[in-house]
């Protein structure tokens, strides 16, 4: 995304919309939320950072006006409605760690819905289904009644009631997710189950692939994740150094490109930024950067 160098540390904001939240289905009381922790300075930060935005083609607009939080209260999320916020994006832009972190600053639950299809394809290997074997795959995900252990945290995935989180990050694992993920019948599965889980967790931060764009249409606030390729690679790269592994850039590289083509390129539930999404380019970002600009949004977007 091109950058405009009114824009803070080189990112991209986009549009934001999609208003309405997910009815509130559930008769669990609403728990009180974290103290949030972000003052009231960087708050009004926002105004700077807003002034640059996408505009729902993606093409960089500029905001008349920012917006103005002066002698208003600091915002803070009402405690009494559903509150869904989807983060989208590839592989490698830190999605699953920002969006847990961002859950845990906001006191909202959080939802990894990529070990769900990492569990479908754990299932399909121990169990000697091959992964072109469409039936046996959905089958077994279906009889495991994959569901998360919400008294952990992160919450552990669970397959015929037993955790199988030890399984879903193993290279055998990552070898077939990708073509797993590419089986309608078991996309169809895997939304049906996550919608159930926003019931039951009306106040959600959920990251994938399809969170915002099919998943959760109404979600109050969406946001796409992305790097460049080689930021991504690097920051892989380093991660297999830190756990004492051997990396090769160059593959590494490769094994994105080809991932993404495959992510995007996917007749149903494809990676895409879905329109209403606020863009994020993390390339130039350090972590704590990340978290604090989504967590700005949503406290514009949905703070009282
Ligand atoms: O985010 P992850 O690397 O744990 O995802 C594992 C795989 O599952 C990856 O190939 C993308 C796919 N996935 C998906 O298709 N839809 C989602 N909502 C989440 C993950």
């Amino acid at each position: 995304m091109p950058l405009n160098s009114d824009q803070p540390s080189g990112m991209g904001l986009g549009s934001s919309s999609g208003s309405t939240s997910l009815s509130d289905s559930s008769d669990r009381p609403f728990e009180l939320m974290e103290v949030i922790e972000i003052s009231r300075s960087e708050i009004e930060h926002i105004s700077d950072m807003e002034r640059v935005v996408c505009d729902r083609d993606g093409a960089l607009a500029t905001l008349d006006r920012a917006p103005q939080f002066d002698d208003r209260p600091m915002p803070t999320l009402p405690r009494d409605q559903s509150i869904v916020i989807t983060i989208d994006g590839p592989a490698g832009t830190g999605k699953s760690s920002v969006a847990r972190t961002l859950a845990k600053a906001l006191g909202l639950d959080f939802l990894d819905t990529g070990a769900m299809y990492r569990a479908a394809a754990a299932l399909a290997i121990d169990n000697g289904i091959a992964p072109t074997d469409i039936e046996g795959v959905v089958r077994e995900t279906t009889k495991a009644d994959l569901h998360f252990d919400w008294s952990k945290d992160p919450p552990t995935i669970l397959a015929f009631g037993k955790p199988i989180d030890h399984r879903i990050r193993s290279s055998d694992v990552a070898e077939i997710v990708s073509p797993i993920a590419t089986i309608k019948l078991l996309r169809d599965h895997m939304v049906r189950k996550q919608r159930i889980i926003a019931q039951q967790h009306p106040r959600l931060v959920t990251e994938g692939r399809d969170q915002g764009s099919i998943v959760f249409p109404d979600a109050v606030v969406k946001f796409y994740l992305d790097a460049s390729p080689d930021v991504r690679a690097r920051r892989r790269a380093e991660q297999l150094m830190a756990s004492g592994h051997c990396a090769d850039l160059g593959a590494i590289t490769a094994e994105i490109l080809d991932r993404d083509r495959r992510d995007s390129s996917r007749a149903d539930g494809p990676l895409i930024c879905p329109k209403d999404a606020i863009c994020v380019d993390t390339s130039d970002l350090a972590f704590d950067q990340v978290v604090k600009t989504l967590h700005r949004h949503v406290l514009a977007v949905v703070g009282r």
